[in-house]
Formats: structure tokens, C-alpha cells, sequence
């Protein structure tokens, strides 16, 4: 199977039919090895990701500015994922993006597969990621929509309905890129880089910025299964807008998963793997995946930030020294991306497996 295949390996099955025909157990695709499902006993212990005030970056007090500044780099150098509040994006809007992309999954499946996907760029009403034949499947059906560059969004493939989802999404996009260039410049100087390396690394004007919007729904088995299986996020950064009502995010510290609590009115920001390799791994990718539940369906709004897909991203010049060699051979995200659209997740194996011999 390879990405230029016009269909999927096997006929498409909308996880949220399956769950709404009633079934009480799942169908075998769906079941994962024993070693690979989750635990849903409560955890042993109660870890909470950073929560960082991003307001305090412009703080008019220095020293809270780089206090600041200190929590961003530590989160990203020890976890690699944290929430952030006062992050500049209107409540309201992030509520409206939600319950818009809540209401287009409950359209009649008919509207919705106007938009099905395909695996040659994935944009579009998926229930799959990965091409290859047998793979196991995650609980989950998604949408899938370019955003930047501009001569990448294309608004046709945007959902027509609900009557405003087209405006919202727009406006939600142009947000989350703020948001996104603040954030750039913080990991730069936390990196001791000039302030617009990253931004500039990533292609300026024609940086990358993408969004899947999941829906996870209820499951009779959710034991047996995961919403989404475990991976780093291939791209720069993501800000995750999780649903408000119900949790189902998990990271992987060591050998155990820790679930990540909504915090009210804020994002979950994510490393992904482009930013481990400009980094040359001094910021890590988080590895985490979504587990589902039988009372309640999830819904949340994955935006990712990315390089332009052309332009060969390596580690930071300035961040080698003579006992810090390149951990990573350059490489284009088009490239690199090609992985887990192949092979679906695989946890972190696609960066570990690039690292260079040292
Ligand atoms: C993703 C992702 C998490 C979630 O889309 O890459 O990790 O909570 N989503 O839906
Ligand atoms: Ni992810």
C-alpha cells in the first residue's frame, strides 16, 4: 500500500455508526494486544502537568518575565507538554469551535461523507490512520484540514455545515497561529537562539499549520481499546483545545500513563518531533494517546504548527558543540510525515529510530 492509493486498504467503517448500531462489543480490529490496552483503574499516583500563564511573558516585571520564560523551557525540556492560560485566545471562540465541530459530527452520515478522505493527503472526514492492510483501528473518527500556507487551505474542503463552521474555523486558525508565533519566540530565547530562529526555520511567512478535529465515541469495551494509540506528534508544536466535560488525554511518564485533567479555558501545548530535532533533543516530543469510555463521547480540536513540508529541518547550528554532535540527519517534514501516515502511530519510534550513531 502506498500514500498514492486513492482508497483505504479496506472498506471504512465510521466508529460512531458502530457505537450508535448498539453493538456491546467490539469488533476485533478495534481490540488491541493485552499489553497495548489501557489500564482505567485509577492511577497510583497523581502527577499534574505544568500550568503556565503566558500573560507573564509580557509582564512589565523582568524578572517575572524571565521567570516565566524558565517554566516554558523546563516544560519543555522535562515533559514536553503543558497547559496554558491567559494565552490570548477569546473563551467564547474556543467554546463556539468546539460545539461547531460537536454539531458537524452529528450531521446524518450522508452530509458527512461528501468530505471522506482519502490516503493521498488525508484531508477531509477520516476514521483512519495508516494504509497498511490489518492494522488494528482506534476508536475514533476525525476531520482533517490544512490551514497554512495559504495556497494550502483550501475552504471547499472545510464542512459547509454547519452554516458558520467555515467562519469559525478561520478565525479559530488565525488565532491559534498567534498564539503559536508567541510560543515560537519563548522556545527560541529559552533555547538560547535569536528570538525568530525557530520561526525562520520553519519557513517564515510559509510555516505549516494544520487541524484534526476528533470524535471519540462512546465505547462498549473501552478496555479493550484506545481512542488514539501512542505517538509523539510529528510536527513543531500542537495546541490541543481538549473537550471540557470529559477527559481521555494520557502521557507517558516511564512505564505509566498519566491522565491529563481539563483545566478551564486553556490549551494543551505539545512538542512534537521537528522541534526534538532543531533542538537536537534538548526539547522532547511527548508520547501520549486517548483512551475512551463507555458513558460519554469526546470531542477535541488538535491544531498543529509545522515547518513548510519542503525545507529541511536539522538541529540548530548554534545548539552543536564538540561533545554535543547532531543527534539528527536532515530531513523535510513532507518526508518525515510520510511515517505515520503509513504505519499509523507508533509511539515514538520514528524519532528514536533517525537518531545518528554517536
Ligand atoms: C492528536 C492528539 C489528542 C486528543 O490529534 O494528535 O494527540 O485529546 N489528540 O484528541
Ligand atoms: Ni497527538
Amino acid at each position: 500500500m502506498s500514500l498514492h492509493q486513492i482508497t483505504w486498504p479496506e472498506p471504512i467503517v465510521r466508529v460512531q455508526s458502530l457505537s450508535n448500531s448498539g453493538i456491546t462489543a467490539i469488533p476485533k480490529q478495534y481490540i488491541k494486544p493485552p499489553s497495548s490496552r489501557p489500564s482505567l483503574a485509577p492511577p497510583a499516583r497523581d502527577l499534574h502537568i505544568p500550568v503556565i500563564d503566558l500573560s507573564n511573558l509580557v509582564s512589565a516585571d523582568p524578572s517575572l518575565r524571565s521567570e516565566t520564560l524558565g517554566l516554558v523551557s523546563r516544560a519543555c525540556r522535562e515533559w514536553g507538554i503543558f497547559h496554558v492560560v491567559n494565552h490570548g485566545v477569546d473563551h467564547a471562540l474556543m467554546g463556539r469551535a468546539r460545539e461547531i465541530w460537536r454539531e458537524f459530527f452529528y450531521l446524518p452520515m450522508e452530509m458527512k461523507q461528501c468530505y471522506a478522505n482519502a490516503p493521498v493527503t488525508y484531508e477531509g472526514y477520516g476514521s483512519r490512520l495508516g494504509v497498511e492492510k490489518g492494522i488494528k483501528l482506534d476508536w475514533s473518527d476525525y476531520f482533517f484540514l490544512h490551514c497554512l500556507p495559504i495556497s494550502m487551505r483550501d475552504q471547499k474542503k472545510w464542512p459547509n455545515l454547519p452554516l458558520s463552521c467555515r467562519e469559525v474555523v478561520a478565525e479559530y486558525s488565525n488565532e491559534l497561529v498567534k498564539l503559536c508565533e508567541k510560543l515560537m519566540k519563548a522556545f527560541s530565547v529559552s533555547l538560547g537562539l535569536e528570538e525568530d530562529y525557530l520561526q525562520k526555520a520553519f519557513g517564515g511567512e510559509e510555516v505549516g499549520a494544520c487541524m484534526r478535529v476528533s470524535f471519540y465515541p462512546k465505547c462498549p469495551q473501552p478496555d479493550l481499546t484506545l481512542g488514539l494509540s501512542p505517538h509523539s506528534d510529528p510536527g513543531g508544536m500542537t495546541i490541543l483545545l481538549p473537550d471540557d466535560q470529559v477527559s481521555g488525554l494520557q502521557v507517558r511518564q516511564g512505564d505509566d500513563w498519566i491522565t491529563i485533567k481539563p483545566v478551564p479555558n486553556a490549551f494543551v501545548v505539545n512538542i512534537g518531533d521537528q522541534l526534538q530535532v532543531l533542538s537536537n533533543s534538548k526539547y522532547k516530543s511527548v508520547e501520549h494517546r486517548v483512551i475512551v469510555n463507555s458513558a460519554k463521547e469526546r470531542v477535541s480540536l488538535a491544531f498543529f504548527y509545522n515547518p513548510n513540508g519542503n525545507i529541511l529541518i536539522e538541529p540548530a547550528k548554534e545548539l552543536i558543540k564538540e561533545d554535543q554532535p547532531p543527534l539528527y540527519p536532515p530531513m523535510t517534514f513532507n518526508e518525515y510525515r510520510i511515517f505515520i501516515r503509513t504505519r499509523g502511530p507508533c509511539g515514538k519510534s520514528q524519532v528514536e529510530s533517525l537518531k545518528l550513531p554517536r
